[in-house]
């Protein structure tokens, strides 16, 4: 598909005013997008879980306006209180999505949204912020031309995403979600995130994820600057193969229900991840002491208990910790015993795997 088709060319409705709300997950990739082109393209293919708890809801209200002025109108509130400093990256979104949504122009937007995790959490709310955004817009969309299909509305969704924010295309539909074109997996595309096509074994059922909020503070590398790394960095190219061949392999996994090779990939993936920051120039290390004791615990306890727990990180110092659902009670002892104490305040996230965006 190619991206003209995500302008619309004619409005078979007027709409004069309105509100619309959404809820839109967070998401934790299994292989890692690092690295982009122009446009928000991926350098390579990722695959994520969309998670359950961790959302944001934004109530989008719109009123037509009575002159089209050349400018985009809207306020942003964030748990009720005007956000300044959120808008300007909503006019960037808007900017970049203006051509496939031209009807945004037309009308005076207020922007209420509120994350169900903590704020300032170091959990990053770009992908259900972005999505939750998109999808409001989608609905718009989807009253100006009722006859737009689910299936559209849905890629359109994930294609506006995503030129907000890269992972934001992975939080709109599916469990799984895979964005970046790849020979293994029918219909991916660069352009927006796909629900994953194929089998899922039963050990992959309603996966857990506990997020151990080790640093809660500012991220200390923006997506963008953290992206750009990748420019010239001397491992680059083997990354991006590495991610395509990591695609092909996590898919077998996925199939065959194998945890322990579930296991080495994801943590692999995650300290590739860090591993590029470590190796770019500027260089960054985002983890803590204490993800690195968090880490060398869940080694330890691993080992000794056999049971299929391992780790993820984001480009922060925050743990995911990713389990089996029928191991929930002996892990989660574990980790209330055990690991609570490297947490900031104590503060974890008890969380799961869940089906994606939903309308409020
Ligand atoms: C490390 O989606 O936040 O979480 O496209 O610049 O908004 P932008 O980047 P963003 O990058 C997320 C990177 C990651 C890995 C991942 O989610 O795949």
């Amino acid at each position: 598909m190619i991206v003209e088709k995500f302008i619309p060319l004619t409005f078979e409705n007027t709409v004069e005013n309105g509100e619309i709300e959404w809820a839109s997950p967070s998401n934790i990739a299994l292989v890692k997008y690092w690295g982009k082109k122009e446009n928000q393209i991926p350098e390579n293919q990722s695959i994520s879980f969309t998670l359950n708890e961790c959302k944001t809801i934004t109530k989008l209200s719109y009123i037509l306006k009575d002159n089209k002025t050349d400018d985009f109108d809207f306020q942003v509130y964030l748990d009720g209180e005007r956000k300044l400093d959120f808008e300007p990256k909503i006019k960037t979104f808007f900017n970049r999505i203006y051509n496939y949504v031209p009807f945004l122009k037309n009308y005076k937007f207020k922007i209420e949204t509120k994350n169900t995790f903590p704020h300032s959490s170091g959990i990053a709310s770009s992908a259900s912020g972005m999505s939750a955004l998109a999808l409001c817009l989608m609905s718009i969309e989807k009253q100006l031309n009722p006859k737009i299909s689910k299936s559209f509305f849905n890629k359109k969704a994930s294609f506006l995403a995503r030129l907000g924010s890269g992972s934001a295309s992975r939080s709109i539909e599916g469990d799984l979600v895979v964005w970046g074109k790849h020979n293994d997996i029918e219909g991916s595309s660069d352009l927006y995130g796909i629900k994953y096509p194929y089998k899922v074994h039963e050990n992959f059922k309603n996966f857990q994820d506990t997020i151990l909020l080790v640093d809660k503070g500012e991220k200390q590398v923006s997506s963008t600057v953290g992206h750009n790394l990748m420019y010239g960095h001397p491992y680059a190219k083997q990354r991006f193969d590495q991610a395509n061949s990591n695609i092909s392999v996590i898919k077998n996994i996925l199939e065959s229900g194998d945890l322990e090779a579930f296991i080495a990939l994801v943590e692999s993936e995650a300290l590739t991840l860090h591993a590029m920051m470590m190796t770019s120039m500027p260089y960054f290390i985002l983890m803590k002491p204490n993800t690195l004791e968090i880490i060398n615990k869940i080694w330890g306890f691993r080992k000794e208990t056999k049971l299929n727990i391992c780790f993820t990180l984001d480009a922060g110092a925050n743990v995911h910790i990713l389990y089996p659902e029928n191991e929930k009670e002996q892990i989660l002892e574990f980790i209330k015993t055990q690991l609570v104490a490297y947490c900031q305040n104590g503060h974890y996230i008890c969380d799961s795997v869940g089906l994606g965006a939903k309308k409020m």
